[in-house]
């Protein structure tokens, strides 16, 4: 049997956003594996597709509409799943929206829902979950999604890098916090690479100003043209938690290169570089 299902086979799963993308991916694989999955989506007929692909497949899981920009809506998830089912093994804190556009064009309402759902979401994941995580004892996996967008930086992405950067450096605190307190509790960053997925779908981008479509249609070109395979991507970040690495990829090497990038930034001090593909991305 691989390692992913020696681990977590039997358990519980709660997937945000496991309606559509990378959360349905990671949902379909852990059903695969033999966990009870709970998907969370802002979309309910979303989530309970990805439940009947799951039953479909000979598994077992449950679809919740919830809206994670909203604390509240975690606790009562929360509520819910430890009520139901006594504890959780896998808590993948996923749902995440792109938002595109220069940083003084993207309206109040766009920057707050971006800041709510990736940033708030998974903070607030953390918060309703882990207290009774903790209280039961059990060994259990909590993988909170960065990106390789936490190591880099992009014009005109501006309000989705900010959280990426914010969720990288939560996932570490939150390691620590757990080594001190729950040593159990295994944290993971998840950092995707460029996974196939509608992230950057024409159709995600209501809210956004008028500007920012060209732009959201090349990269969701680019990721049709060079992403990885969901569900390939889905099963390698899966087998990464499953042996307690901190650090989760989708595509190993894209990581190291922004990561590298990153590193060189901050030792050399120098002001941020403005690349011929960004410029190209942002302008055509
Ligand atoms: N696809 C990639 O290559 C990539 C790269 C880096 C990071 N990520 C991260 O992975 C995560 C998933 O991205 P994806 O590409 O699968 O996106 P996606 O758009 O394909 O799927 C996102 C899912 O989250 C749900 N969702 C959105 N807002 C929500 C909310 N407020 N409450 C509950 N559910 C909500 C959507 O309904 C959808 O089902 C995001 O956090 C994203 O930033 C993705």
């Amino acid at each position: 049997m691989a390692q992913d299902a020696d681990v977590f086979a039997g358990g519980v799963a709660v997937i945000t956003g496991g309606g559509a993308g990378i959360g349905a991916g990671l949902a379909r694989r852990a059903g695969a594996l033999g966990m009870t999955v709970v998907v969370a989506d802002l979309n309910a007929a979303a989530a309970q597709a990805t439940v009947d692909a799951i039953a479909r497949a000979g598994g077992t899981a449950e679809a919740i509409a919830i809206d994670v920009a909203i604390p509240a809506e975690l606790d009562r998830l929360a509520d819910h799943v430890f009520s139901a089912y006594g504890d959780v093994r896998l808590l993948i804190n996923n749902a995440g929206i792109e938002t595109v556009g220069f940083t003084w064009e993207v309206p109040a309402a766009r920057w707050e829902a971006t800041l709510n759902t990736n940033l708030h979401g998974v903070i607030h994941g953390v918060r309703a979950f882990v207290p009774r995580m903790i209280a039961t004892g059990k060994a259990a996996w909590i993988g909170n999604l960065s990106s390789v967008g936490g190591f880099s930086i992009m014009p005109a992405q501006t309000a989705y890098i900010v959280t990426k950067h914010a969720v990288q450096s939560f996932s570490e605190c939150l390691y620590l916090e757990m080594a001190l307190k729950a040593p159990q509790i295994h944290v993971s960053a998840i950092i995707p690479g460029m996974v196939k997925t509608d992230i950057f779908n024409p159709e995600a981008g209501a809210g956004e100003p008028p500007n920012a479509a060209a732009h959201r249609r090349r990269m969701f070109d680019m990721m049709r043209e060079h992403g990885m395979d969901l569900d390939l991507g889905c099963q390698v970040m899966l087998e990464q938690m499953a042996a307690n690495t901190f650090w989760v990829h989708s595509q190993p090497e894209m990581s190291q290169q922004m990561i590298a990038g990153r590193i060189a930034f901050l030792q050399g001090q120098t002001a941020p570089e403005l690349t011929a593909a960004a410029r190209q991305i942002v302008e055509g």
